[in-house]
């Protein structure tokens, strides 16, 4: 008999976000075809026939409407536009038309939680106290002598309140105080988003990515946010950290937004809806939403905030699949433009084995631009920082600028991105860390990628095959992908030392179709499998 897991499971199996592999674009460093030293959407359609023969799906575009850029385009102040350092809305347009004329699909930043201070709501919200709009944002009135509304503090250091003089109230912002909170709780407020989202879905865009999810509704209260245990920080730090944010974050009333949302995606064929949260696991397969009402995708990120230490990896990709509801689909994440990049964090050779994992893990992967060709973090001086996550604290090394560098297509003065001195300046390694020359090389990082790209393309028992975990020991992790016809074991090294491979119950017989090392391709394999250190192999299995 069918059970209703398997009948779900098998309708899921063959939409293209869930097949499919997502690609990052930071549209400010992309290329550059205006010659202004920063990335615009003509560029970015420059490079699509690169994107295709890379094998990638989906281009998740990182904002490109007007803004002030006080967050680089995370603070917008016009959802329905195209800021006119990326183009024009005809750009955009054609960008669309080649994307999808490539059999490929195109989502966007969805920001819902803030707009820019300068957007006309919130211009309108804080002209007055009885202005219409005023209840779009969070406003509240001093306490005793001026007193804060509560302690919440924002993500880029500092109060989360900023107070307005004209009308004498505070009003709440989670990041930069020119990012004013909405106030979800306001049904008009809801409205004009919904509307947005119809605009882009009506032009064709495939789906969203949305911004900080988790932090749509705030207690209605606005109680305190309880103080970490042992914090590292002080009080008078005023870092984001000091807190447990569980009042201003994670409210259950999102749930209900994040289904609005959901419903009008289902209004479109064929649409996604991915939730960036960064949340413990049990809390983040909430977002999928009861009876699958929510996010189809909630980001995963354990991949970018777990330590890489192989028995810690191999327990949280088994509590992900534990957790996940019968019907959700997975989905892994290694790199963002938040995050230090993946050759930074785990190092060049372990990069490899990272994206062997990332590739061949059951669930819908997201590559962050430029790690196809191992890109680095680029160190930026002090005085070029722009990040303001970075000027806000400059002693925590936290900004986000070395991961937001211009791709590098070639060796020249400025990688083949602009004709112009870029708006972030480009690391000395460019001569070996580039498209052209790695294209030519057989044994680069970006062939490396195309090898597993190619091969998951070809391989429904890697996109949508069963996952079991077979082994996993400190320096070891192992498992099996299969469906009715094909059998793959992927054993992967995540130490620098040599290590064995020795499952305890199976065994298994097979020939190396993917390896970190290209000599080992083709070879056989048993059960006394040894591993060089930062070694990663995919095992076609005898059936
Ligand atoms: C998350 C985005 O990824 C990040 O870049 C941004 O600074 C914050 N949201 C605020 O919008």
């Amino acid at each position: 008999m069918e059970t209703i897991t398997d009948r779900n499971i098998a309708d899921l199996n063959d939409l293209w976000w869930q097949t499919g592999v997502i690609y990052q674009i930071y549209p400010r460093s992309f290329q550059d075809a205006s010659g202004d030293g920063i990335g615009d959407l003509k560029g970015i359609v420059q490079r699509l026939d690169y994107l295709q023969w890379l094998g990638i799906d989906c281009v998740w575009l990182s904002p490109i409407y007007p803004s002030p850029m006080a967050d680089f385009g995370y603070d917008i102040s016009d959802y329905q536009g195209i800021h006119p350092l990326f183009g024009t809305m005809e750009d955009f347009d054609e960008l669309l038309g080649q994307v999808h004329s490539r059999g490929m699909k195109l989502i966007l930043d969805l920001v819902p939680n803030h707009t820019s201070d300068q957007h006309p709501w919130f211009l309108e919200s804080r002209s007055s106290r009885d202005n219409p709009k005023r209840d779009w944002y969070i406003w509240h009135d001093a306490g005793q002598n001026g007193a804060l509304p509560n302690n919440w503090l924002s993500v880029f250091g500092g109060h989360a309140w900023e107070w307005d003089e004209t009308t004498q109230q505070y009003y709440y912002h989670a990041f930069l105080k020119q990012q004013p909170d909405l106030n979800w709780r306001n049904p008009e407020v809801q409205k004009a988003m919904m509307d947005v989202m119809h605009f882009w879905l009506r032009k064709g865009v495939d789906g969203f990515r949305v911004d900080v999810m988790w932090h749509m509704i705030k207690d209605a209260q606005l109680r305190n946010n309880p103080v970490v245990p042992n914090s590292p920080f002080d009080e008078k730090d005023l870092i984001y950290e000091y807190h447990d944010p569980v009042y201003s974050t994670d409210q259950p009333e999102v749930h209900e937004i994040v289904r609005m949302m959901r419903q009008v995606t289902n209004q479109y064929d064929d649409r996604v809806l991915i939730g960036e949260i960064y949340l413990p696991i049990h809390k983040l397969v909430t977002y999928y939403g009861a009876d699958r009402s929510g996010a189809h995708l909630p980001f995963n990120f354990q991949l970018l905030t777990l330590p890489w230490d192989s028995e810690q990896i191999a327990r949280a990709i088994d509590e992900y699949e534990g957790a996940l509801p019968a019907d959700g689909w997975p989905n892994w994440v290694l790199g963002n433009h938040d995050q230090p990049r993946v050759a930074s964090r785990v190092g060049r050779s372990q990069a490899r084995v990272a994206a062997m994992l990332l590739l061949t893990l059951r669930g819908t992967p997201t590559i962050y631009y430029g790690d196809e060709i191992g890109m680095r973090d680029v160190p930026i001086p002090q005085d070029e920082v722009v990040d303001p996550q970075g000027l806000n604290m400059p002693d925590r090394n936290i900004s986000r600028d070395p991961a937001r560098t211009p791709m590098q297509w070639n060796a020249e003065e400025f990688a083949g991105f602009s004709a112009h001195k870029p708006w972030l300046r480009l690391p000395h390694s460019l001569r070996n860390v580039n498209v052209e020359l790695q294209k030519e090389d057989p044994d680069s990082m970006l062939a490396f990628y195309h090898s597993l790209l190619t091969l998951r393309k070809r391989q429904p028992a890697l996109q949508t095959g069963k996952y079991t975990p077979v082994y996993s020991d400190k320096q070891l992790l192992a498992f099996i992908r299969e469906n009715d016809t094909d059998r793959f074991l992927v054993v992967l090294n995540l130490s620098h030392r040599p290590g064995y491979f020795r499952p305890k119950t199976e065994t298994f017989a097979g020939e190396i179709i993917v390896s970190t090392e290209t000599e080992r391709i083709g070879l056989r394999i048993d059960n006394n499998l040894l591993l060089s250190g930062d070694e990663g192999l995919i095992i076609r299995l005898e059936r």
